[in-house]
């Protein structure tokens, strides 16, 4: 029986005749980072697409921004006070003794760019889209993760509420086009500068004489960050939260205008919304309109975008007074939404099956040849049997196999099979590329 001994690295048992391999033990990745592999990535692409292609015909340009940036960046536009900033954020002294961050969220660095490149300087509106990883230490679960990506839109420099109907338009336009469905869009309003205060003010009041059944959390911030306890999922928060003031009944006239604005527009787009006086969201650079839309599919996840409006951002972090307004989407999200109708990858059109060596180096130029023309042509290289050749296409799922053996290739002609139909036909080598092509519609 072999001896067992404890791998230090692993903590696993290894029998210790496999101590010598040790050092190779496989190395996993990170807790809530994960891969996104083939037959997955199908998805992902598609949903990708699909962004692009809306948000391009809504007049959206992409940028890149750095996935770290400076930590007083996400600190100035969050807010202190967030959990993301008090808690979330993978942040790091690089060699230089600089305070960096892996960016938790799209729209800082956006607009860190936008002021920047002084992009306002040729035009103050600005439409600008972006997809990429975020980084958040939260607790892993389904449909959340430490490492998850985001495709998240941004408008700047218009105020008008047209363009947030447009906005929220876009969004569902997304959803319908990509089959999402099981998804609503809930709006409302979270004031500006001069009304927000007065809420403020009276949310604590109402908060303070319920000290005793918020939780520990709330207790502390319910003066810092008085509109997360409406937003804290602990049952006896819920509960004495239930007539909490709503912020709808504290808007300034100018908000109440806007928002009102904002739902006439909604109608008139045919775009359908509740009302959810209890939105809050969990960064504090929001003004006016925010939303999400939810899914009851996802358990607690059920946010699958959001967003809002963010009047005072831009110039909060050095820029000119501009307006703006945007929102992301979680990609694993919107993947898991997709459940069992994922994309599912492409089948080749054709596998080469040559017999012998003249065969296998034709065949070999042959789906040079198609390949370069677009047809997704396979074939095996490891010198195997007929059979375990007609194997492999099956595996694949070619559509068509094309059999190329020494005495058909003496004539020019192969085999070309059907795999759906089963059926099969000798088709000329002269020309065949052009044939293939044709047959697959890949030109013309
Ligand atoms: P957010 O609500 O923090 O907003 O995130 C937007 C979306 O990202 C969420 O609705 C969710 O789908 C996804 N998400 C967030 N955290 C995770 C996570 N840990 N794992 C998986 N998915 C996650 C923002 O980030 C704002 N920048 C949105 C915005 C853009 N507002 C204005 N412009």
């Amino acid at each position: 029986m072999a001896i067992l001994k404890i791998n230090p690295v692993e903590q696993v048992l290894l029998p210790v005749n496999v101590e010598a391999r040790v050092c190779f033990v496989s190395i996993s990745g990170i807790k809530g980072m994960n891969d996104i592999l083939p037959g997955d990535v199908e998805t992902w692409q598609f949903l990708e697409n699909k962004a692009r292609e809306i948000f391009k015909s809504y007049g959206f340009s992409e940028i890149r921004v750095p996935v770290v940036e400076k930590t007083e960046l996400f600190c100035r536009s969050i807010g202190e006070t967030t959990d993301i900033v008090e808690k979330e954020m993978y942040t790091f002294e690089d060699k230089s003794g600089n305070s960096l961050t892996l960016r938790p969220e799209g729209t800082a660095p956006v607009m860190r760019s936008y002021i920047e490149h002084k992009m306002y300087a040729q035009d103050p509106v600005a439409k600008l889209y972006y997809l990429g990883p975020m980084f958040r230490y939260e607790r892993p679960q389904k449909g959340r993760y430490r490492q998850f990506h985001q495709i998240g839109a941004e408008v700047i420099g218009i105020e008008d509420p047209r363009i947030d109907a447009q906005v929220l338009a876009m969004l569902v336009h997304f959803f319908e086009d990509a089959g999402i469905r099981d998804v609503a869009l809930q709006v409302n309003s979270l004031g500006c500068p001069e009304c927000r205060p007065g809420y403020r003010k009276t949310l604590v009041d109402f908060l303070e004489a319920r000290l005793d059944s918020l939780c520990e959390d709330c207790r502390r911030r319910y003066q810092t960050n008085p509109l997360r306890v409406l937003d804290c999922k602990a049952a006896g928060c819920k509960e004495a939260t239930v007539d909490a003031p709503s912020v709808l009944d504290h808007l300034c006239r100018g908000c109440q205008d806007h928002f009102s604005q904002v739902q006439t527009y909604l109608g008139l787009l045919g775009t359908p919304f509740s009302i959810n006086p209890r939105m809050v969201r969990g960064l504090d650079y929001y003004t006016k309109t925010t939303f999400e839309m939810v899914t009851g599919s996802l358990g607690s996840q059920n946010a699958v975008a959001a967003g809002g409006r963010y009047d005072g951002l831009i110039s909060d972090l050095g820029g000119p007074s501009l307006p703006g307004i945007g929102f992301a989407m979680g990609l694993e999200r919107l993947v898991l939404m997709k459940g069992e109708e994922r994309i599912v990858p492409s089948r080749p059109h054709l596998f080469l099956a040559g017999l012998g060596e003249e065969a296998s180096r034709q065949a070999f130029v042959l789906m040079s040849a198609l390949q370069r023309r677009g047809v997704h042509a396979e074939m095996d290289l490891a010198g195997k049997s007929l059979k375990a050749q007609m194997r492999r296409a099956g595996k694949l799922g070619a559509r068509f196999v094309l059999i190329l053996g020494e005495e058909e290739i003496s004539r020019g002609v192969a085999q070309l099979k059907d795999m759906d139909a089963g059926s099969q036909e000798e088709v000329r080598l002269d020309g065949l590329v052009e044939t293939l092509v044709r047959q697959f519609s890949l030109e013309g």
